[in-house]
């Protein structure tokens, strides 16, 4: 790391370090959270697959959306990126019915003020992806909200522009994946505005972390999907009985191993590189 390299702050998974002005240096931990908690275990190998699979996105949707991607080093998990103004809403992209999602259409028959059709099982494709924003709670749980809401709270003009953005990027990585075997069923966005008020593609990009991977090959809707990303830990930490408030669970080592081999499995699958490969030779995701 550049010795001038300010830290400036602390995400669940990420350190932020300033390089310059304009500058941010993104360097993903192995730290996992689920529910918003973050666990005392880490995952080995799991900042590399999010700062690999990110910059393998980064790279192929730049002439869709702009990005804050500068340099990837040689780390695998270390990004230099450009330091935006963060939009105070993230952009989740629902292509399938689970989570959240589902919980609320069995209730209201909508999701985030979008009416569905009636009788969507579980897991459903849905006929269109629907944009469901969510609040960045500073602690605590996100918050979903309608988009009416987004765009009062990001200025409309903002808004539609992210919104369009991060529908563009997630089916381009929808067909992409599901190409290779893998569904991914929704998936959330970060985006912020450069200097000069353009909508910019930031964070992470369709991650384990970021996002729901189903396997195709056992895909089958009327019931919760088996999946090998974050659904993992999440379902394990609920058969223990955890009330999903700070400190979380140690985890055992077989989910460790299991955790960390399917993430790198998903890296493998979507980006059809080698993960070892990855590891010597980091740039070949964005070659
Ligand atoms: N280009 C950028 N400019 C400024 N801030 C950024 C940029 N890209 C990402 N960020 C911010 O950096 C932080 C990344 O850290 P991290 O992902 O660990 O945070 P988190 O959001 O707390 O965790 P989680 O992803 O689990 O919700 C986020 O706050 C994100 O909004
Ligand atoms: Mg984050």
């Amino acid at each position: 790391m550049s010795e001038t390299a300010v830290h400036v702050g602390s995400g669940k998974v990420r350190e932020l370090y300033a390089l310059d002005e304009e500058r941010l240096l993104l360097v993903a931990s192995d730290r996992i959270s689920t529910f918003d908690v973050v666990l005392p275990t880490p995952i080995p190998d799991k900042g590399r697959v999010l700062t690999g699979l990110s910059a393998f996105w980064f790279a192929r949707t730049r002439d869709l959306v702009p990005n804050h991607m500068l340099a990837l080093r040689d780390d695998g998990r270390s990004l230099e990126c450009r330091r935006l103004e963060m939009l105070p809403v993230e952009v989740v992209v629902r292509g399938y019915l689970a989570g959240s999602g589902w919980k609320d259409y069995g209730a209201t028959g909508t999701v985030c003020g979008h009416r569905l059709p009636d009788g969507l099982r579980e897991s459903d494709r849905l006929p269109e992806p629907i944009v469901t924003p969510a609040t960045k709670a500073t602690t605590g749980h996100d918050l979903n909200i309608d988009e009416e809401e987004a765009a009062r709270i990001c200025g409309e003009e903002r808004y539609l522009a992210a919104r369009e953005a991060a529908l563009g990027v997630y089916r381009f990585g929808e067909a992409h994946a599901a190409a290779r075997g893998i569904i991914v069923a929704d998936t959330k966005f970060e985006l912020g505005v450069d200097a000069d008020g353009a909508i910019v593609l930031a964070d992470e990009v369709i991650t384990p972390d970021s996002s729901r991977f189903w396997p195709a090959d056992s895909y089958e809707p009327g019931r919760a999907q088996p999946s090998y990303d974050k659904q993992f830990v999440r379902d394990w930490c609920e058969t223990t009985g955890w009330d999903k408030t700070a400190p979380g669970p140690e985890l055992p080592d077989a989910i460790v191993s299991g955790t960390s081999a399917r993430y790198i499995e998903a890296f493998e699958q979507l980006t059809e590189i080698p993960f070892d490969e990855y590891v010597s030779d980091p740039r070949i995701v964005i070659a």
